[in-house]
């Protein structure tokens, strides 16, 4: 790729930039992905001198990098950062970048916009660079992308993709969700269909459950204000959550493309069953209330959990319980599958043995791997059994110190023109149809029961009872302390 680029971030001088984008694009530079002739311009409104500039973002990359910073590199990928003091709402400020691009890059830059400022500012900056003549691919390619959230609900972001798409071409959009960037998300397709001897049992007749659980040990720190009106519905089902049930339970797509992965992704969606409130719990961490600029009599959720079937010939009947919550007992993503209890067990065991089913466990955070639990004959016994686990850590089997950061491999993508991992219109869409009743559904409620959990457990008990109502149980199953 030795194409000229040059990626402009619309609110460039935010914490996004600071804390994500910049330390991605350095990573990417010291590996010798960033083509050369790459330049990142900063845009916002706040007054910095080059300098400034380049100095806040060293802070960034010392402070998120990862790894000790090389001052000399750093000199070096510097220089190609760039800022430009403005108002990105206005057609005139945006035109000001381009002459700058144009300065620095030339005419035939390709541009990659970024935007990295509150969601307010989408439509609005979609309109301008429209209306500015910056989304029209003459010179070169012309990239958009956009950040969570898109939309609050399923209206707004109809009336999002519409705006976009008066200035930009789908192909030209990139909706982000840092989760498809992760490792160890992209592993769950390499895992299902790089292999053989798991697709076969991949479904109904073989799976019991299938359970995900997104578990954050931090509260909403500073970010009430953006929180108190999202709730986890919007922050992390809506995206995150569906993003992962896609994943695992989707068809197998016939090419690594990204629309034949993402029809898939929207065929998977599709077939969820509208979900019932009856299978949703909504809870609140106590002292949520008390945190930083949130309403003292607010109704938000910081947690939820759910039931929901898929009505395909795969998954019909088997049940997914997916959860998630802030001031957990600990942060954990996974994902988990129980395969049926063998049909027939012919061994001698005593009367109330219940033969522990197997369990695949996908760890996608924060001890990245995939478990699988079978029964062995202990040792010395006659005809004793006991669960043991087949183990693979990423951090043993892969030298890598540390697997990339989410957005290398995202920013890479967008760069490539590979937009597998990014969330197209109509999928992001119907994950909000999914989502939608079941927020105006809570809302709507006269006495809507939002219970509560004390920080550090695991959520309320009404989640549990929810699963014991179906006679199962939360799983656990990444650590070695996990099994239950
Ligand atoms: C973000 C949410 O999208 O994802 C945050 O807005 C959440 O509330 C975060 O903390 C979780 O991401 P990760 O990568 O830390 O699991």
């Amino acid at each position: 790729m030795d194409e000229q680029i040059t990626i402009v971030i619309f609110g460039g001088s935010g914490d996004l930039t600071r804390r994500k984008l910049v330390p991605a694009l350095f990573n990417l530079y010291l590996k010798g992905r960033l083509p050369p002739g790459t330049h990142v311009v900063g845009f916002a409104k706040e007054e910095y001198s080059q300098d400034q500039f380049r100095e806040r973002l060293r802070g960034g990359v010392e402070e998120f990098g990862g790894k000790p910073l090389d001052a000399a590199q750093w000199g070096e990928f510097a220089k190609s950062l760039l800022y430009v003091q403005g108002d990105f709402t206005t057609v005139a400020d945006c035109q000001r970048v381009q002459a700058k691009v144009r300065a620095t890059a030339g005419d035939a830059s390709n541009m990659l916009y970024y935007l990295a400022t509150p969601p307010a500012f989408f439509p609005t900056i979609a309109e301008v660079l429209g209306a500015a003549g910056m989304a029209s691919e003459d010179k070169g390619w012309r990239r958009v992308v956009i950040e969570k959230p898109f939309g609050s609900d399923l209206a707004s972001a109809q009336a999002l993709n519409h705006t976009i798409h008066q200035a930009f071409a789908e192909h030209q959009v990139y909706r982000i969700d840092h989760y498809l960037g992760k490792e160890t998300a992209q592993n769950i397709l390499f895992f299902r269909f790089a292999n053989t001897i798991f697709e076969p049992v991949w479904n109904r007749n073989y799976v019991h459950q299938v359970q995900i659980t997104m578990a954050e040990e931090v509260g909403v720190g500073h970010r009430g204000a953006y929180y108190d009106k999202a709730g986890i519905w919007r922050d992390m089902f809506q995206n995150h959550m569906m993003q992962l049930l896609s994943l695992v339970a989707i068809e197998p797509p016939a090419s690594f493309d990204a629309d034949a992965v993402r029809n898939e992704k929207l065929k998977l969606l599709s077939a969820v069953r509208p979900i019932s409130l009856g299978h949703t719990v909504r809870a609140q961490y106590e002292g949520y209330r008390s945190e930083p600029d949130v309403t003292p009599d607010s109704q938000t959720a910081t947690y939820a959990a759910l039931t929901l079937f898929v009505d395909n010939w795969r998954w019909q009947g088997i049940p997914f319980y997916l959860r998630s919550g802030k001031a957990l007992a600990e942060k954990a993503t996974e994902i988990l599958i129980e395969f049926q209890c063998p049909p027939h067990v012919m061994f001698d065991l005593p009367e109330d043995y219940q033969l522990t089913s197997n369990l695949l466990a996908l760890c996608i955070q924060p001890d990245e791997g995939i478990h699988l639990r079978f029964e062995s004959k202990v040792p010395d016994t006659a005809q004793e059994t006991r669960s043991v686990d087949m183990d693979f850590h990423y951090r043993t089997s892969f030298e890598e110190e540390r697997l990339p950061e989410a957005y290398e491999r995202l920013l890479l993508d967008i760069m490539q023109g590979d937009a597998a991992l990014f969330t197209r219109s109509d999928e992001i869409e119907m994950a909000w149809r999914l989502i939608d009743p079941i927020i105006e559904g809570w809302n709507s409620r006269e006495a809507s029961p939002l219970h509560t959990y004390p920080i550090g457990s695991w959520g309320p008990t009404e989640a549990d009872e929810m699963l014991a109502g179906e006679e199962h149980h939360w799983l656990r199953g990444c650590s070695a302390s996990d099994h239950d």
